[in-house]
């Protein structure tokens, strides 16, 4: 997909209040812990992203009823640490690192057969480092390229504790050991060379179950039993952390980012922008259901360079394609290091930014673990590849708001619109939700009840389908002919059929034209 930004830059900032959608991490563990609790836990705030929803999906095919509420609240029917159900089919994890990495854990003390996949890019990232782990505590688990990548077939089976050291600072991989652990006879301990964020803790804690924190690590004991609760997920610091660098590199601006979760083991954004001289201030700090929240308070400043490293890196992972940004608008040079995790993201995360930053005409140079940054005073335009990574998508899109001409943002699809939604319309851009526009395509191929492997139909399909977004008082809608689908295609059912045919190579090649046919009607 490609974005074309239009840029509303004013010498009047950017100035209000916003809210931003719910966290990711803590929205992902609502439903995994409320599955496995007794009783039912109502979640508010839940981030109805796709990977969030490949989460839900997983849930509802291992028997879990989830109520999707129409105001997008959820009501999870828990089964217990026992309960789950074997799945009849490949649980598809579609994006999300998150899910894939935290079930693998939970999946691996069951008393049944499962498989987990996702799309192209989950299916490269490295899944070794869970799966090792899991193996130490008897875990039998198999994947392609010898257990380091998914798919990932897992035989449940009776779990043994271990006391582990992991390489790297990671909480995906410290989550689904605990997991594992609750499963485990005795106590199962995971030690990490810096802190990683603690939600798998605090949330285990709220449903009742002792988990002991330390400097660098947590341990927990098998067997206990969580008790249903209802949580209230605070808004997701990652995604405030574009508009916080945006109000920063915008001069006289003043905005106000209302229910931030302000963990400390997620805010080292605040404490790296505030080292760069960023006027960041957190008023009225609050704690909702073992997080800590605040609204945030942003003010254009002249920023400037800073050395980036050691504990920062984990509090800020997510944030290092946007404080790269900041960094470029910043005076001075910006170093980050012990960033090598960064290579292993959705994306690898510094080749990426050091692509966007030349075409943007910075001066950067990337090393193994890192990159240095040289400030300047305007980015040219250009084009720009998000290599299907929506961190970069969005931090190329702040970029726009210091270029003197646009900005084009190429490949922004990697499902994950909630957020690019959010953006276009506070800075008045042009956005086409290609996720959307897969899963119109999904519906249609529902209702005709078209095989999958059947190319010649889905081709002849793809040719009839007229798709298209129309945009009023800020709503977007998206229709298939006269008919405005935009629920419609929301459904968990459509969510699952949508990862199977975004995989086909012909409606991937038809989406092309609808995007430009709707291109042309905006
Ligand atoms: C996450 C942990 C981090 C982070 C990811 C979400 C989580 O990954 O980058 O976006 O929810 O546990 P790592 O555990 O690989 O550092």
């Amino acid at each position: 997909m490609t974005l074309q930004t239009k840029i509303v830059t004013s010498s009047q900032g950017l100035r209000g209040e916003i809210t931003v959608p719910g966290d990711k991490s803590i929205s992902h563990r609502s439903i995994m812990f409320g599955a496995l609790a007794h009783g039912k836990t109502h979640v508010t705030g839940f981030l109805q992203g796709e990977d969030n929803l490949s989460t839900l999906n997983a849930f509802q095919s291992m028997g879990v009823t989830i109520d999707q509420h129409s105001n997008g609240e959820l009501t999870i029917h828990g089964c217990g640490l026992h309960g789950l159900q074997e799945p009849t089919d490949v649980l598809d994890c579609g994006n999300s690192g998150t899910t894939i990495r935290l079930m693998s854990g939970l999946l691996a003390g069951q008393s049944f057969f499962s498989v987990l996949t996702g799309d192209q890019y989950l299916r490269k990232r490295p899944m070794g480092r869970v799966v090792n782990p899991l193996a130490q505590m008897g875990a039998k688990i198999s994947g392609r390229e010898h257990g380091q990548c998914a798919p990932l077939a897992i035989q449940g089976r009776p779990l043994t504790a271990i006391d582990y050291t992991s390489p790297v600072a990671s909480a995906q991989v410290k989550s689904a050991i605990l997991l594992a652990g609750l499963y485990a006879d005795g106590v199962t301990t995971v030690n990490e060379p810096h802190l990683s964020r603690d939600h798998s803790e605090r949330m285990l804690r709220h449903f009742g179950v002792e988990v002991t924190s330390f400097l660098g690590g947590a341990s927990v004991a098998g067997g206990q039993t969580l008790q249903a609760q209802d949580l209230l997920v605070p808004g997701d610091i990652s995604s405030a952390a574009f508009f916080m660098v945006a109000a920063l590199i915008v001069p006289n601006s003043e905005l106000l980012i209302r229910n931030v979760g302000i963990n400390p083991t997620r805010s080292g954004i605040i404490d790296i922008l505030q080292a760069m001289n960023g006027s960041v201030e957190l008023v009225d700090q609050r704690e909702v259901a073992g997080e800590p929240v605040a609204d945030i308070l942003v003010k254009g400043s002249q920023l400037k360079g800073v050395e980036i490293s050691g504990e920062f890196v984990p509090r800020a992972i997510d944030e290092f394609p946007v404080i790269s940004i900041a960094a470029a608008c910043a005076e001075g040079t910006t170093v980050f290091r012990d960033a090598r995790e960064l290579r292993v993201k959705e994306t690898d995360r510094i080749a990426a930014m050091e692509a966007v930053l030349r075409v943007l005409g910075v001066s950067v140079e990337s090393h193994e673990d890192g990159m240095t940054i040289e400030g300047c005073e305007q980015f040219s335009g250009g084009r720009v590849n998000s290599c299907g990574d929506h961190r970069i998508a969005m931090s190329s899109a702040i970029a726009a708001l210091r270029a003197k001409d646009p900005i084009t943002i190429n490949d922004t699809g990697a499902g994950k619109s909630t957020l690019s939604r959010l953006l276009s319309e506070r800075l008045n851009y042009i956005n086409i939700d290609t996720g959307a526009m897969y899963r119109t395509v999904a519906l249609a191929v529902d209702r005709a009840g078209i095989d999958l492997n059947d190319c010649c139909a889905l081709d002849q399909l793809c040719q009839t389908l007229d798709i298209y977004f129309k945009r009023d008082d800020k709503i977007e809608t998206i229709w298939l002919g006269d008919e405005d689908v935009s629920t419609l295609i929301r459904t968990p059912e459509m969510s699952l059929l949508t990862s199977r045919v975004a995989a086909c190579q012909e409606v991937r090649l038809h989406v092309l034209q609808p995007v430009k046919r709707c291109v042309q009607r905006c």
